[in-house]
């Protein structure tokens, strides 16, 4: 089989995760060509390919290496790695799509501990997961695998519990369930085919994940830049706590006075800017960060 040179992403067609995915991408620099119907859209610019697929085919595309990376939930890629050997790795949160796996009753259940899940049938479309949660606890409860639509399993008859995905509630609400137990925290993470990317598409790989990297958390830093007399810098710097990545350039022709540029994270307040100048600092600027390569 001739190796590919280009790189395929992996999304979520439609769903939770999509809107949030594209975007992501494209904060990246990443363009498709994208037509209404399309499952593969090629890349315009870089030699990026996207293909779109059902989020539960994600771990497995990976898995096979017909896709080098997918934005999909830690909980598929999670349940997915209970079954093999060589599951996708996580390379990273990526801070949108958060919800958890619950374990959920009926409403009138008179639910006080875990010890009164045994012996139930509780619907889920993540068995292993589940299993494993179960076995931790010694509990021992039948797993009834469903592929969707798991939360009217009670009412139906068909279990007495169930184990799926919570993001506001909404859906357990208008299904009179309680969530009772969370079985896993989940959020949207960045994975990878568990084979070596190597050649110019590792090259690739290594750019597109500080691409990834910097629009995942630039947009909550902020540059401060300032002028000071470098015996305040010590002060000055103790009101920064989150501050990295700080330089201090001296100031030609003013001996002793130095310009400090350093990377916070999250906003720097007014308080917190007035504070700083009283320590010393003058000609002070806050800058947001659009990109960022470390
Ligand atoms: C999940 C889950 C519930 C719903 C919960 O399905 O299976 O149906 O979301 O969300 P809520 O707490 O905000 O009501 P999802 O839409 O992700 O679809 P899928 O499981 O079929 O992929
Ligand atoms: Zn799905």
């Amino acid at each position: 089989m001739k190796a590919r040179d280009r790189l395929r992403i992996a999304v979520q067609k439609s769903g939770r995760l999509s809107e949030p995915a594209f975007k992501l991408l494209e904060r990246c620099g990443l363009s498709f060509e994208r037509g209404s119907d399309r499952l593969f859209c090629f890349g315009d610019g870089e030699p990026v390919d996207l293909l779109l697929v059902r989020d539960d085919d994600i771990p497995a595309l990976l898995a096979q290496g017909v896709c080098d990376l997918g934005i999909v939930g830690r909980n598929k890629l999670a349940e997915y790695a209970c079954a093999v050997d060589a599951p996708p790795r996580e390379l990273r949160a990526l801070g949108f799509g958060g919800c958890r796996l619950s374990i959920a009753v009926p409403r009138e259940m008179q639910y006080r501990n875990v010890r009164q899940l045994a012996g139930l049938r509780i619907a889920t479309s993540h068995p292993g997961l589940l299993a494993c949660w179960l076995r931790d606890r010694e509990i021992s409860a039948e797993v009834v695998t469903l592929g969707g639509s798991v939360e009217i399993a009670p009412r139906l008859g068909t279990a007495d519990a169930i184990c799926d995905l919570v993001q506001s509630g909404a859906t357990l609400a208008a299904n009179r369930l309680r969530e009772v137990e969370t079985v896993l925290e989940s959020t949207a993470v960045l994975a990878s085919s568990p084979f070596a990317t190597d050649g110019a598409r590792g090259e690739l790989l290594a750019l597109l994940m500080a691409r990834v990297d910097s629009a995942t958390h630039a947009h909550v830093a902020r540059l401060l830049m300032l002028r000071s007399a470098r015996d305040s810098l010590d002060s000055i710097l103790s009101l920064l706590p989150s501050a990295s990545r700080t330089s201090v350039l001296d100031v030609a022709g003013q001996p002793g006075q130095v310009m400090l540029q350093a990377w916070c994270a999250g906003e720097l307040g007014w308080r917190k800017l007035e504070e700083i100048k009283r320590a010393g600092a003058r000609e002070l600027f806050v800058l947001p960060v659009e990109k960022a390569l470390a």
